[in-house]
Protein backbone atom coordinates (compact mmCIF):
# COMPACT_ATOMS: atom_id res chain seq x y z
CA UNK A 1 0.00 0.00 0.00
CA UNK A 2 1.71 3.12 -1.19
CA UNK A 3 1.24 6.27 1.37
CA UNK A 4 -1.82 8.45 0.36
CA UNK A 5 -1.15 12.68 1.17
CA UNK A 6 -4.01 13.40 3.18
CA UNK A 7 -5.54 16.31 2.02
CA UNK A 8 -9.21 15.04 1.90
CA UNK A 9 -11.91 13.35 4.07
CA UNK A 10 -15.05 11.80 2.83
CA UNK A 11 -16.95 11.59 6.30
CA UNK A 12 -20.58 9.05 5.60
CA UNK A 13 -23.24 9.65 7.80
CA UNK A 14 -24.18 12.96 9.09
CA UNK A 15 -25.59 12.37 12.64
CA UNK A 16 -24.17 13.69 15.81
CA UNK A 17 -20.93 11.88 15.32
CA UNK A 18 -20.55 12.34 10.96
CA UNK A 19 -21.31 16.43 11.65
CA UNK A 20 -18.34 16.35 14.60
CA UNK A 21 -16.13 14.49 12.67
CA UNK A 22 -16.40 16.79 9.69
CA UNK A 23 -16.00 19.45 12.20
CA UNK A 24 -12.76 18.53 13.39
CA UNK A 25 -11.51 17.79 9.91
CA UNK A 26 -12.52 20.59 8.54
CA UNK A 27 -11.11 22.73 11.38
CA UNK A 28 -7.49 21.16 10.88
CA UNK A 29 -7.36 22.33 7.37
CA UNK A 30 -8.60 19.67 5.34
CA UNK A 31 -11.02 19.21 2.63
CA UNK A 32 -13.93 17.25 3.69
CA UNK A 33 -17.08 15.95 2.10
CA UNK A 34 -19.59 14.94 4.20
CA UNK A 35 -22.05 12.16 2.98
CA UNK A 36 -25.78 11.37 3.93
CA UNK A 37 -28.60 9.60 2.12
CA UNK A 38 -31.28 12.46 4.07
CA UNK A 39 -31.06 16.03 2.61
CA UNK A 40 -32.63 17.20 5.75
CA UNK A 41 -30.03 15.12 8.21
CA UNK A 42 -27.04 17.00 5.99
CA UNK A 43 -28.54 20.66 6.26
CA UNK A 44 -28.71 20.01 10.11
CA UNK A 45 -25.44 18.79 10.07
CA UNK A 46 -24.37 21.90 9.01
CA UNK A 47 -26.29 23.99 11.07
CA UNK A 48 -24.58 22.04 14.57
CA UNK A 49 -21.46 22.48 12.68
CA UNK A 50 -21.74 26.26 12.35
CA UNK A 51 -22.92 26.22 15.77
CA UNK A 52 -20.25 24.66 17.39
CA UNK A 53 -17.79 26.76 15.12
CA UNK A 54 -19.34 29.63 17.12
CA UNK A 55 -19.25 28.23 19.97
CA UNK A 56 -14.95 27.63 19.84
CA UNK A 57 -14.48 30.88 18.18
CA UNK A 58 -16.37 32.77 21.15
CA UNK A 59 -14.09 30.85 24.00
CA UNK A 60 -10.72 31.73 21.77
CA UNK A 61 -10.71 27.62 21.33
CA UNK A 62 -10.77 28.49 17.11
CA UNK A 63 -9.40 31.78 15.32
CA UNK A 64 -12.99 33.27 15.04
CA UNK A 65 -11.75 34.65 11.45
CA UNK A 66 -11.07 30.66 10.49
CA UNK A 67 -14.91 29.56 11.11
CA UNK A 68 -16.59 30.76 7.48
CA UNK A 69 -13.59 28.99 5.98
CA UNK A 70 -13.88 25.88 8.17
CA UNK A 71 -17.74 26.14 7.31
CA UNK A 72 -16.86 26.40 3.14
CA UNK A 73 -14.19 23.13 3.36
CA UNK A 74 -17.22 20.99 4.39
CA UNK A 75 -19.60 19.83 1.30
CA UNK A 76 -22.24 18.28 2.21
CA UNK A 77 -23.33 15.74 -0.75
CA UNK A 78 -26.31 12.92 -0.77
CA UNK A 79 -24.54 11.30 -3.83
CA UNK A 80 -22.07 8.54 -2.78
CA UNK A 81 -19.45 8.60 -5.71
CA UNK A 82 -19.16 12.40 -5.77
CA UNK A 83 -17.81 11.53 -1.94
CA UNK A 84 -16.16 8.84 -1.96
CA UNK A 85 -13.76 9.34 -5.38
CA UNK A 86 -12.12 11.93 -4.36
CA UNK A 87 -11.20 10.65 -0.89
CA UNK A 88 -7.85 10.23 1.04
CA UNK A 89 -9.41 8.89 3.93
CA UNK A 90 -12.66 7.65 4.30
CA UNK A 91 -14.68 7.64 8.01
CA UNK A 92 -17.91 5.58 7.84
CA UNK A 93 -20.19 7.00 10.97
CA UNK A 94 -23.95 5.62 9.40
CA UNK A 95 -26.05 3.21 11.51
CA UNK A 96 -24.80 0.11 13.53
CA UNK A 97 -25.76 -2.30 11.23
CA UNK A 98 -23.21 -4.63 10.41
CA UNK A 99 -24.74 -5.56 6.93
CA UNK A 100 -25.38 -1.83 5.75
CA UNK A 101 -21.51 -1.55 7.27
CA UNK A 102 -20.32 -4.56 4.87
CA UNK A 103 -22.22 -2.96 1.98
CA UNK A 104 -20.80 0.36 2.33
CA UNK A 105 -17.65 -0.63 2.50
CA UNK A 106 -17.88 -3.02 -0.66
CA UNK A 107 -18.71 0.45 -2.62
CA UNK A 108 -16.17 2.04 -1.00
CA UNK A 109 -13.36 -0.36 -2.08
CA UNK A 110 -14.85 0.02 -5.76
CA UNK A 111 -15.01 3.38 -5.74
CA UNK A 112 -12.02 4.79 -3.96
CA UNK A 113 -8.36 4.74 -4.64
CA UNK A 114 -6.25 1.59 -4.16
CA UNK A 115 -4.57 2.45 -0.34
CA UNK A 116 -7.11 5.00 0.90
CA UNK A 117 -7.88 4.18 4.77
CA UNK A 118 -11.34 2.77 5.28
CA UNK A 119 -12.00 3.99 8.27
CA UNK A 120 -15.22 3.03 10.75
CA UNK A 121 -16.16 5.01 14.11
CA UNK A 122 -18.34 1.88 14.71
CA UNK A 123 -18.60 1.43 18.07
CA UNK A 124 -18.13 -1.89 19.03
CA UNK A 125 -18.74 -4.14 16.17
CA UNK A 126 -15.58 -6.26 15.00
CA UNK A 127 -13.50 -4.37 12.25
CA UNK A 128 -12.59 -8.09 10.96
CA UNK A 129 -16.22 -8.64 10.61
CA UNK A 130 -17.15 -5.09 8.48
CA UNK A 131 -13.60 -5.85 6.01
CA UNK A 132 -14.95 -9.63 5.67
CA UNK A 133 -16.42 -8.71 2.14
CA UNK A 134 -13.20 -6.99 1.16
CA UNK A 135 -10.63 -8.44 -1.62
CA UNK A 136 -7.98 -5.87 0.89
CA UNK A 137 -9.02 -5.94 3.89
CA UNK A 138 -5.98 -4.48 4.91
CA UNK A 139 -7.25 -0.62 4.60
CA UNK A 140 -9.99 -1.53 7.04
CA UNK A 141 -9.53 0.42 10.75
CA UNK A 142 -11.46 1.57 13.58
CA UNK A 143 -11.83 4.82 14.16
CA UNK A 144 -13.63 5.39 17.10
CA UNK A 145 -14.57 9.13 18.05
CA UNK A 146 -16.41 10.76 21.15
CA UNK A 147 -19.75 12.32 21.84
CA UNK A 148 -18.52 15.49 21.53
CA UNK A 149 -16.44 15.58 18.65
CA UNK A 150 -15.39 18.66 18.79
CA UNK A 151 -14.64 18.48 23.05
CA UNK A 152 -13.55 15.04 23.56
CA UNK A 153 -9.64 14.48 23.02
CA UNK A 154 -8.96 11.28 22.12
CA UNK A 155 -9.69 8.52 19.41
CA UNK A 156 -9.19 5.02 20.11
CA UNK A 157 -7.70 3.35 16.77
CA UNK A 158 -9.34 -0.13 17.05
CA UNK A 159 -6.85 -2.60 14.84
CA UNK A 160 -8.53 -5.67 12.98
CA UNK A 161 -6.21 -8.71 12.13
CA UNK A 162 -5.77 -7.22 8.72
CA UNK A 163 -5.67 -3.51 9.21
CA UNK A 164 -2.19 -2.85 7.63
CA UNK A 165 0.55 -0.57 9.21
CA UNK A 166 -0.58 1.64 6.58
CA UNK A 167 -3.56 2.70 7.54
CA UNK A 168 -2.65 2.93 11.35
CA UNK A 169 0.35 5.50 10.09
CA UNK A 170 -2.14 7.59 7.84
CA UNK A 171 -4.77 7.52 11.46
CA UNK A 172 -2.14 8.31 13.74
CA UNK A 173 -1.24 11.55 11.01
CA UNK A 174 -5.00 12.20 10.50
CA UNK A 175 -5.81 12.19 14.66
CA UNK A 176 -2.77 15.06 14.83
CA UNK A 177 -3.95 17.09 12.11
CA UNK A 178 -7.42 16.87 13.92
CA UNK A 179 -5.50 17.81 17.34
CA UNK A 180 -6.86 13.98 18.94
CA UNK A 181 -4.76 11.68 21.23
CA UNK A 182 -4.74 8.32 20.19
CA UNK A 183 -4.70 4.57 21.68
CA UNK A 184 -4.35 1.60 19.95
CA UNK A 185 -6.83 -1.17 20.67
CA UNK A 186 -6.97 -5.05 19.36
CA UNK A 187 -10.46 -5.67 18.29
CA UNK A 188 -12.62 -7.03 20.70
CA UNK A 189 -16.59 -6.28 21.23
CA UNK A 190 -16.41 -2.85 22.87
CA UNK A 191 -13.01 -1.98 22.17
CA UNK A 192 -11.95 -0.36 26.01
CA UNK A 193 -14.32 2.37 25.98
CA UNK A 194 -17.63 1.56 25.26
CA UNK A 195 -17.40 -1.60 26.42
CA UNK A 196 -16.56 -0.20 30.08
CA UNK A 197 -18.97 2.91 29.73
CA UNK A 198 -22.12 0.63 28.14
CA UNK A 199 -21.61 -1.85 31.84
CA UNK A 200 -21.89 1.77 33.48
CA UNK A 201 -24.85 2.81 32.06
CA UNK A 202 -26.58 -0.72 32.13
CA UNK A 203 -25.61 -0.94 35.58
CA UNK A 204 -27.22 2.56 36.38
CA UNK A 205 -30.49 1.45 34.66
CA UNK A 206 -30.88 -2.05 36.39
CA UNK A 207 -30.47 0.39 39.26
CA UNK A 208 -33.52 2.62 38.21
CA UNK A 209 -35.16 -0.47 37.44
CA UNK A 210 -34.94 -1.85 40.99
CA UNK A 211 -35.81 1.72 42.44
CA UNK A 212 -32.72 1.96 44.51
CA UNK A 213 -32.69 5.44 44.04
CA UNK A 214 -34.06 7.81 41.17
CA UNK A 215 -31.93 8.80 38.00
CA UNK A 216 -31.11 12.45 39.33
CA UNK A 217 -29.45 10.99 42.42
CA UNK A 218 -27.49 8.33 40.38
CA UNK A 219 -26.28 10.75 38.25
CA UNK A 220 -25.59 13.47 40.74
CA UNK A 221 -23.86 9.84 43.32
CA UNK A 222 -21.38 9.81 39.72
CA UNK A 223 -20.55 12.91 39.26
CA UNK A 224 -20.26 14.26 42.94
CA UNK A 225 -18.90 11.17 44.92
CA UNK A 226 -16.71 9.60 41.49
CA UNK A 227 -16.15 12.86 39.48
CA UNK A 228 -17.54 11.46 36.32
CA UNK A 229 -17.90 14.95 34.37
CA UNK A 230 -21.83 13.55 33.49
CA UNK A 231 -23.59 10.61 35.28
CA UNK A 232 -24.66 7.55 33.10
CA UNK A 233 -28.51 8.36 32.10
CA UNK A 234 -27.00 12.05 31.12
CA UNK A 235 -24.62 10.04 29.23
CA UNK A 236 -27.05 7.78 27.91
CA UNK A 237 -29.27 10.94 26.88
CA UNK A 238 -26.32 12.27 25.08
CA UNK A 239 -25.17 8.91 23.11
CA UNK A 240 -28.71 8.51 22.49
CA UNK A 241 -30.46 5.49 23.83
CA UNK A 242 -30.58 3.55 20.41
CA UNK A 243 -27.56 3.79 19.62
CA UNK A 244 -26.33 2.51 23.45
CA UNK A 245 -29.16 -0.11 23.31
CA UNK A 246 -27.91 -1.61 20.32
CA UNK A 247 -24.40 -1.87 21.57
CA UNK A 248 -25.22 -3.32 24.51
CA UNK A 249 -27.56 -5.74 23.05
CA UNK A 250 -23.99 -6.60 20.37
CA UNK A 251 -22.04 -7.36 23.79
CA UNK A 252 -24.84 -9.33 25.05
CA UNK A 253 -24.49 -11.72 22.43
CA UNK A 254 -20.72 -11.88 22.16
CA UNK A 255 -19.94 -11.64 25.35
CA UNK A 256 -22.44 -12.60 27.71
CA UNK A 257 -24.61 -12.27 30.47
CA UNK A 258 -23.08 -9.11 32.01
CA UNK A 259 -24.93 -7.75 29.21
CA UNK A 260 -27.86 -8.93 29.25
CA UNK A 261 -29.85 -5.60 28.04
CA UNK A 262 -32.01 -3.45 30.24
CA UNK A 263 -36.20 -3.65 30.06
CA UNK A 264 -36.06 -0.40 30.94
CA UNK A 265 -34.29 1.09 28.57
CA UNK A 266 -35.32 -1.46 25.55
CA UNK A 267 -39.15 -0.03 26.44
CA UNK A 268 -37.49 3.78 25.75
CA UNK A 269 -36.49 2.76 22.81
CA UNK A 270 -39.50 1.27 21.64
CA UNK A 271 -41.39 4.76 22.74
CA UNK A 272 -38.74 6.59 20.87
CA UNK A 273 -37.17 8.29 23.73
CA UNK A 274 -33.82 8.14 22.07
CA UNK A 275 -32.63 10.77 24.30
CA UNK A 276 -31.35 14.55 23.37
CA UNK A 277 -31.95 14.08 19.64
CA UNK A 278 -35.73 13.32 20.20
CA UNK A 279 -35.70 15.74 22.99
CA UNK A 280 -36.85 12.76 25.46
CA UNK A 281 -34.78 10.45 26.59
CA UNK A 282 -34.10 9.92 30.38
CA UNK A 283 -34.61 13.62 30.92
CA UNK A 284 -36.57 15.77 28.77
CA UNK A 285 -35.41 18.82 26.77
CA UNK A 286 -36.61 22.00 25.37
CA UNK A 287 -36.29 23.10 21.88
CA UNK A 288 -32.40 24.72 22.78
CA UNK A 289 -31.15 21.32 23.84
CA UNK A 290 -32.00 22.69 27.61
CA UNK A 291 -32.90 20.39 30.44
CA UNK A 292 -36.46 21.01 31.69
CA UNK A 293 -35.90 20.48 35.52
CA UNK A 294 -37.72 18.15 37.51
CA UNK A 295 -38.96 16.28 33.86
CA UNK A 296 -37.07 12.86 34.93
CA UNK A 297 -39.18 9.89 34.59
N1 LIG B 1 -18.86 22.15 20.33
C1 LIG B 1 -18.05 23.05 20.87
N2 LIG B 1 -17.88 23.24 22.18
C2 LIG B 1 -18.59 22.46 23.01
C3 LIG B 1 -19.47 21.47 22.52
C4 LIG B 1 -19.59 21.32 21.12
N3 LIG B 1 -20.38 20.41 20.55
N4 LIG B 1 -20.03 20.84 23.58
C5 LIG B 1 -19.50 21.39 24.69
N5 LIG B 1 -18.63 22.36 24.34
C6 LIG B 1 -17.81 23.18 25.23
C7 LIG B 1 -18.58 24.16 26.05
O1 LIG B 1 -18.80 25.35 25.34
C8 LIG B 1 -17.66 24.37 27.24
O2 LIG B 1 -16.60 25.25 26.95
P1 LIG B 1 -15.83 26.03 28.15
O3 LIG B 1 -15.24 25.00 29.06
O4 LIG B 1 -14.80 26.83 27.43
O5 LIG B 1 -16.89 26.84 28.82
C9 LIG B 1 -17.03 23.01 27.43
O6 LIG B 1 -17.20 22.30 26.18
C10 LIG B 1 -17.71 22.27 28.52
O7 LIG B 1 -19.12 22.27 28.26
P2 LIG B 1 -20.23 22.70 29.31
O8 LIG B 1 -19.72 23.81 30.21
O9 LIG B 1 -21.50 22.93 28.56
O10 LIG B 1 -20.55 21.45 30.16
P3 LIG B 1 -19.58 20.46 30.89
O11 LIG B 1 -18.48 21.13 31.61
O12 LIG B 1 -20.50 19.54 31.60
O13 LIG B 1 -18.90 19.65 29.70
C11 LIG B 1 -18.92 17.76 28.34
C12 LIG B 1 -19.65 19.00 28.73
C13 LIG B 1 -17.59 18.09 27.66
C14 LIG B 1 -19.81 17.00 27.37
C15 LIG B 1 -18.63 16.96 29.66
O14 LIG B 1 -19.80 16.81 30.39
C16 LIG B 1 -18.04 15.60 29.40
O15 LIG B 1 -16.85 15.46 29.20
N6 LIG B 1 -18.90 14.58 29.42
C17 LIG B 1 -18.50 13.21 29.13
C18 LIG B 1 -18.58 13.03 27.64
C19 LIG B 1 -18.20 11.64 27.27
O16 LIG B 1 -17.79 10.81 28.07
N7 LIG B 1 -18.37 11.34 26.00
C20 LIG B 1 -18.13 10.02 25.50
C21 LIG B 1 -19.44 9.40 25.21
S1 LIG B 1 -19.21 7.78 24.58
C22 LIG B 1 -18.99 8.05 22.96
O17 LIG B 1 -19.15 9.08 22.43
C23 LIG B 1 -18.54 6.89 22.19
C24 LIG B 1 -19.56 6.06 21.60
O18 LIG B 1 -19.16 5.07 21.05
C25 LIG B 1 -21.00 6.36 21.53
Amino acid sequence: MSEIALKTVTVLGSGIMGAGIAQVAAMGGLDVFLFDVNDAALEKARGVIAGSLKKLAEKGKFPAADVDAALARVRITTDFAAAAVPADFVIEAIPEKLDLKRSTFLELERLTRTGVPLGSNTSSLMISAIAEPLRDRSRVIGVHFFNPVPVMRLIEIVLGPESSPQALAATEALAKVMGKETVRVKEAPGFATSRINALIGLEAFRMLESGIASAEDIDKALKLGLNHPMGPFEMADLVGLDTRASTIRYLHKTLGETFRPSPLMEKLVEEGRLGRKTGRGVYTYDAKGNRIPDAAS
